[in-house]
């Protein structure tokens, strides 16, 4: 498949969308500097905090830090759950679900089988999702152009 491009110029932080690449949703949110500050505290409760797990699959080289991504504050990830291939829902705000854990800064839900990942696209510990959500080859063409694939 052709490589997409994505104008992130209007997004406010707190702010994700979604554009397709290979039939696959790609998601680009846009995180606060408290939220990319808070990742690394999650650490202990990952399953593959640094991401080491398939690098080649999932992580590119220039997403192997602690906020997975070339900019701090722009995540991109394919939301598609590494378990069955579901698609994760958005859990940005602390809720009653029993399963997020109390420090929970947000993230992503899998709803088939309750996986879920920080906001980082990082997945928790103990969860049927065996990887992280995979960052798909990208770049940037400018300050809010982005070229994924
Ligand atoms: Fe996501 Fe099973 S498909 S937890």
């Amino acid at each position: 498949g052709a490589p997409v491009e994505a104008d992130i110029g209007a997004l406010q932080v707190g702010e994700k969308m979604t554009v397709e690449w290979r039939g696959k949703p790609v998601w680009i949110l846009k995180r606060s500097p408290q939220q990319v500050a808070e990742l690394p505290k999650l650490d202990p409760l990952l399953a593959d905090p640094q991401s080491k797990r398939n690098p080649d699959e999932f992580t590119p080289q220039y997403a192997r830090n602690e906020h997975r991504s070339i900019k701090p504050e722009i995540l991109v990830v394919v939301g598609i759950c590494t378990h069955l291939g579901c698609s994760p829902t958005d859990r940005f705000q602390p809720g009653p679900q029993a399963s997020l854990p109390d420090n929970w800064e947000g993230g992503f839900l899998c709803p088939c089988h309750g996986s879920t990942f920080d906001l980082a696209g990082r997945v928790f510990k103990n969860k049927p999702a065996p990887d992280n959500l995979p960052v798909p080859p990208h770049m940037y063409l400018s300050d809010t152009r982005l070229l994924i694939g």
